[in-house]
């Protein structure tokens, strides 16, 4: 099953886990009027694809007007978004996530993956966020 991240962080946010306020867009009419509902001053547009890496490859961007929601929607809707997770022919952003901007202190990372060696689902964590993560796995694997 993959899901996307807005419905990942909707049923975390069930659960009472902490997640930025943010709303799913279709169109970039969508994502204005996602900006403005949820208020700013900062706002983050998410390309929602099933692939991590979105950051590094462009598909996350920082706005601090309106304009530059609709600017930056319009960009990345329908981009061919390229990614170390996607392989070198992408995949094709049909939706973003607009979305509360943090100003982040520190970034951690943590995720549970299912370790088929020992047949259960291993949690790996990391202080050094999730930027890179499989090289800080592959060379500090501590
Ligand atoms: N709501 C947010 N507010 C501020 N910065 C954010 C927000 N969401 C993501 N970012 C920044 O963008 C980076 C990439 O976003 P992330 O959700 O980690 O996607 P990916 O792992 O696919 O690159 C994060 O490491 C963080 O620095
Ligand atoms: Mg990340």
């Amino acid at each position: 099953m993959k899901i996307h991240e807005y419905q990942g962080k909707e049923i975390l946010r069930q659960f009472e886990v902490p997640v930025p306020r943010g709303i799913p867009a279709f169109t970039v009419q969508e994502a204005v009027e996602a900006a403005q509902k949820l208020g700013g001053p900062v706002w983050v547009v998410k390309a929602q694809i099933h692939a991590g890496g979105r950051g590094k490859g462009g598909g996350v961007k920082l706005a601090r007007s309106i304009d530059e929601v609709k600017q930056l929607a319009g960009e990345i809707l329908g981009m061919q978004l390229v990614t170390h997770q996607t392989g070198p022919e992408g995949q094709k952003v049909r939706r973003l996530l607009i979305e509360d901007g943090a100003d982040i202190k520190k970034e951690y990372y943590v995720s549970a993956v299912t370790d088929r060696a020992s047949q259960r689902v291993a949690i790996m964590a990391s202080s050094e966020g999730g930027m890179d993560i499989e090289e800080v796995a592959h060379k500090t694997p501590e």
